[in-house]
C-alpha cells in the first residue's frame, strides 16, 4: 500500500470521532459489511468482478448517511457506485438502506478517499465523481484540511474516464471561491457552466441532504460546479 496510509503526519480532511453506533447501525455493520463493503487493499479493484457486471462507475466521496448516493443509484440501476465515507455510523445507516431497498449496485469503502484513490481505483475508470457538501473547515488555521485541494484534483485527473464529469456542491462561499480558483487554474479541467459563470445550475437529480438543509436554514447560498476534463493536458 502506498505511503499515505503509513504516514502519521499526513493532514486528514476529517477528525475520526467514532461516536455512538445505534444498535441498528451496529447490526448492519456486523451483518451486511461482507456483502456491500470494500476493504482497503494495495491492489486496484477488479470492477467487473466486484459488481458482477460492467457499467458506468460513479464515486461518491464523503457520503455521510448516503441518502444522495442511494437516490442516484435507485434512479440509475445501470450504474455501479462506490460510496466512500470514513465515519461508521453513516455507513451503518447506508448499509441498512441498501438492504431495505435490495440494491446491488452500491459498494462502500470506509477509508480516506485519498488512500482509496491512490491504491484501489483503476486509471481512467471513473465516469462521474460527486463531492457534495464536503466539510468546509471555515477557520483559517483549519483550511489545510479541506478535502478539495491540489492532491485530490491530481488523483481525480488520473482516475477519471474519457468524457467523465466531476460534480461539486458547497454552501460555503469561501470554499466555493477556493474550489473555483483551484479548478480554473488547472488547464485539464473544463468548467461546464453554460453561461461561463463559474457555477452550474443545480443538477435536477441532486437531492437536498441534511447538510444542505442545514446550510439553507442558516441562509447560505449553494454553489454547484460541474467539470469535464481535457485528458491531453
Ligand atoms: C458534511 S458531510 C456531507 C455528507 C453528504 N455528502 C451530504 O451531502 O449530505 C462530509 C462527509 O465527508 C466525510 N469525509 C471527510 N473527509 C473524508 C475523506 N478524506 N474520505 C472519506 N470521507 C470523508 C465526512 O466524514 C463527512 O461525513
Amino acid at each position: 500500500m502506498k505511503e499515505n496510509t503509513k504516514n502519521k503526519n499526513i493532514i486528514r480532511s476529517y477528525v475520526k470521532r467514532e461516536g455512538r453506533l445505534t444498535s441498528s447501525q451496529r447490526y448492519a455493520l456486523n451483518n451486511y459489511w461482507k456483502k456491500h463493503g470494500v476493504n482497503l487493499s494495495a491492489e486496484n479493484l477488479d470492477l467487473k468482478s466486484l459488481y458482477k457486471r460492467r457499467g458506468p462507475f460513479i464515486l461518491d466521496i464523503g457520503v455521510g448517511t448516503g441518502d444522495s448516493t442511494l437516490n442516484h443509484a435507485q434512479k440509475h440501476p445501470e450504474n455501479n457506485y462506490l460510496a466512500i465515507e470514513v465515519h461508521r455510523p453513516g455507513i451503518g445507516q447506508l448499509l441498512n438502506k441498501i438492504e431495505l431497498n435490495n440494491l446491488t449496485n452500491i459498494k462502500i469503502s470506509n477509508h480516506d478517499v485519498i488512500d482509496v484513490l491512490q491504491n484501489q481505483i483503476p486509471y481512467r475508470s471513473v465516469n462521474q465523481i460527486f463531492i457534495f457538501f464536503s466539510d468546509p473547515w471555515p477557520k483559517m488555521k483549519h483550511q489545510k484540511r479541506r478535502l478539495i485541494n491540489k492532491q485530490l484534483i491530481g488523483l481525480v485527473k488520473e482516475k477519471i474516464a474519457l468524457h467523465g464529469r466531476l460534480h461539486i456542491a458547497t454552501d460555503w462561499q469561501d470554499y466555493a471561491n477556493h474550489i473555483r480558483n483551484l479548478c480554473s487554474s488547472d488547464p485539464a479541467l473544463i468548467n461546464l457552466s453554460a453561461n461561463k459563470l463559474y457555477t452550474s445550475p443545480r443538477p435536477v437529480w441532486r437531492i437536498e441532504t441534511r447538510y444542505e438543509a442545514r446550510g439553507l436554514r442558516l441562509n447560505h447560498n449553494v454553489w454547484d460546479f460541474c467539470y469535464g476534463f481535457n485528458l491531453n493536458v
